[in-house]
């Protein structure tokens, strides 16, 4: 038997870049896994592999995966409870679904409090109402703001610059509030800058590493705004995806909220030239004027993590920049 017989993961934003890294860890954990998701940026493909469950070994009849279309703001009672009648209650949650770029919640913020602070507050009521013995949450450093220390701490005052900087805060008070007052165990992760396979290259607000690589498959130029010296503390998705699926399966850490990012500080410059080498493609770096309101400079100290979860991101920038590239066609 297969530890499916242990309780539900729910993954809420499973289709997404992160999320489907998240499945695939929990799926070849053994674990059953129900994704929610409405599809506004994830795709089906990103499950694709899941979806087919005879791939990963599970020799019961039973799928290891359920797909639910849902917006997690809306309908997720309703949603659960065939899965549940069926297979047992929800055990865990990881809450990833958002509206996920800074740029859009400066300009339609309610979209990003019904998505990103609405939808937190429907998990958390779930989680509540169905005894769930963890929700990990994905919050982000675009809580910080502009800090004047590096590294950032998490005891660093927070000072968000944006209705999503905001909203995230707003999640892990909220976070905070139902462990203390309801007694759901919850654990806030700010995620610094996630790069990865599966990252979308065609939205123009995604991470700067999948623009990079898109375009220096194809031998295009790198564009950086600014002089460069801009710094990103860039942290690979398999690393956050057991980061994640540590603390939502583990019970450490409960009212924690923990850094998660690598302690390395890179400049755009440096990953410019790091993607433009391991492509060969002759992609040449060229400068752009700087974009108003970009911070400078981005460091996680994360100390807090390794002791709570003993997490530490293992995958060196340039491995998990070879993954990236080879992903994308972009290296052999
Ligand atoms: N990628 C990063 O560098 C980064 C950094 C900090 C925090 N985060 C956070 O990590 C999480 C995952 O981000 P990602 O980079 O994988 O982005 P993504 O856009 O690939 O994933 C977000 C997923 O949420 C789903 N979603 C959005 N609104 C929804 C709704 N109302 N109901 C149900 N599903 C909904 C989307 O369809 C998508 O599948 C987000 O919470 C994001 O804010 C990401």
């Amino acid at each position: 038997m297969t530890s499916t017989s242990a309780g539900i993961v729910v993954v809420t934003g499973g289709a997404g870049f992160i999320g489907s890294h998240v499945v695939e860890r929990l799926i070849g954990l053994g674990r059953r896994v129900v994704v929610i998701d409405d599809f506004r940026t994830g795709k089906r493909a990103n499950l694709a592999p899941w979806a087919d469950r005879a791939r990963f070994g599970f020799a019961g009849t039973e799928p290891a995966l359920e797909v639910l279309t849902v917006d997690v703001a809306e309908g997720i009672f309703a949603a659960l409870a065939p899965v549940t009648a069926r297979f047992g209650p929800v055990e865990r949650v990881i809450h990833l679904a958002a509206q996920v770029s800074v740029v859009a919640s400066v300009e339609n913020p309610l979209v990003d409090v019904h998505v990103n602070y609405r939808g937190t507050v429907q998990v958390l009521e779930y989680a509540r109402a169905a005894g769930v013995r963890k929700v990990a949450f994905a919050s982000s450093s675009a809580v910080y703001g502009d800090v004047d220390e590096l590294p950032v701490r998490e005891a660093t005052p927070c000072q968000p610059l944006s209705p999503y900087g905001i909203d995230k805060y707003a999640s892990e008070k909220m976070l905070h509030y139902y462990s203390a007052v309801h007694g759901v165990p919850t654990t806030a992760l700010r995620f610094f800058n996630v790069y990865g396979p599966r990252q979308d290259p065609s939205s123009p607000y995604s991470g700067v590493i999948s623009i990079f690589a898109d375009r220096g498959r194809d031998g295009r130029d790198l564009t950086i705004f600014g002089d460069g010296e801009q710094t990103r503390d860039f942290v690979y998705v398999g690393d956050v995806a057991r980061a994640v699926v540590d603390a939502a399966l583990g019970d450490a850490g409960d009212r924690a909220v923990l850094n998660v990012g690598t302690s390395r500080e890179i400049t755009i410059n440096e990953l410019a030239t790091t993607i433009a080498g391991l492509c060969g493609r002759g992609s040449r770096i060229v400068h752009a004027p700087a974009r108003s309101g970009e911070i400078v400079r981005s460091v996680a100290a994360v100390d807090r993590a390794r002791e709570v979860l003993g997490f530490t991101a293992a995958t060196s920038l340039t491995d998990g920049l070879r993954e990236t590239l080879r992903s994308v066609g972009a290296m052999a």
